[in-house]
């Protein structure tokens, strides 16, 4: 099993945002998480495609963009355009999900459905056939820096479960007050690809924290 390492800007220095992108992707990394917020489907806001399209250019491995917006389909086609290979979403900001996983399949990238806290895993059985990674958050959307919750240990488990009987090559990923301290449990649960946020910067490099939070994944997974 892998243990992708993939960061989350939301914690970095923004008026420095150029340097902190160079310095994670010189760090081992395998993608950047870009988490989009519009103020309404959660309670905060940061960019948009503008800004990590101009970001693009400074790193070389792919960028995924975590879509925390009500109507995201509106600017799906600008995100593929800003240079992101993976578009995820939640489905409860989607008109017609059927119809929004098609529509970015069909710009060429790839889909991930995002599960917040309380939303329940029923939907993906109905999709299977049309996403590549499923995200299970283990915060509440909305900010870096917030306490994991430990209580969605079983629901990997249960997607886990879910994507090993579909036979199909879809990511478990999960979001949200991963570091040292919280990592071995979704990596023991199924998870195979991590987005950290704060934790990252805790650490003396992003090289350093790449590699200890990778290996910690990895012997978890292991059992
Ligand atoms: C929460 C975001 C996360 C988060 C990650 O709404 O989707 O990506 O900011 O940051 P940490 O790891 O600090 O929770
Ligand atoms: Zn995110």
């Amino acid at each position: 099993m892998a243990a992708k390492i993939v960061p989350s800007v939301t914690t970095a220095d923004f008026s420095r945002l150029g340097e902190e992108v160079a310095a994670l992707d010189a760090g081992g990394i395998d993608r950047i998480h870009w988490d989009v917020m519009d103020g309404t489907f959660v309670p905060n806001i940061t960019f948009g495609p503008a800004v990590i399209k101009s970001c693009r250019p400074i790193a070389t491995v792919p960028f995924e963009v975590h879509i925390m917006a009500q109507r995201p389909e509106e600017l799906f086609e600008r995100y593929v355009e800003a240079g992101c290979s993976l578009l995820l979403v939640h489905p409860e900001t989607l008109r017609q999900p059927h119809q929004a996983y098609r529509e970015i399949r069909g710009l060429g990238a790839r889909v991930g459905v995002a599960l917040s806290p309380a939303t329940p895993v029923d939907h993906l059985s109905h999709v299977l056939d049309l996403i590549d990674l499923v995200l299970v958050m283990t915060v509440n959307p909305g900010f870096g820096g917030q306490a994991y919750l430990k209580s969605m240990v079983p629901k990997i488990a249960q997607v886990r479960a879910l994507l090993d009987w579909s036979g199909r090559d879809i990511e478990l990923e999960v979001d949200g007050g991963i570091g040292p301290a919280t990592i071995e449990g979704p990596a023991a649960a199924g998870a195979d690809v991590f987005v950290c946020g704060s934790a990252l910067w805790r650490y003396d490099s992003f090289g350093e924290a790449v590699a200890d939070l990778r290996q910690r994944a990895l012997r978890a997974q292991a059992g």
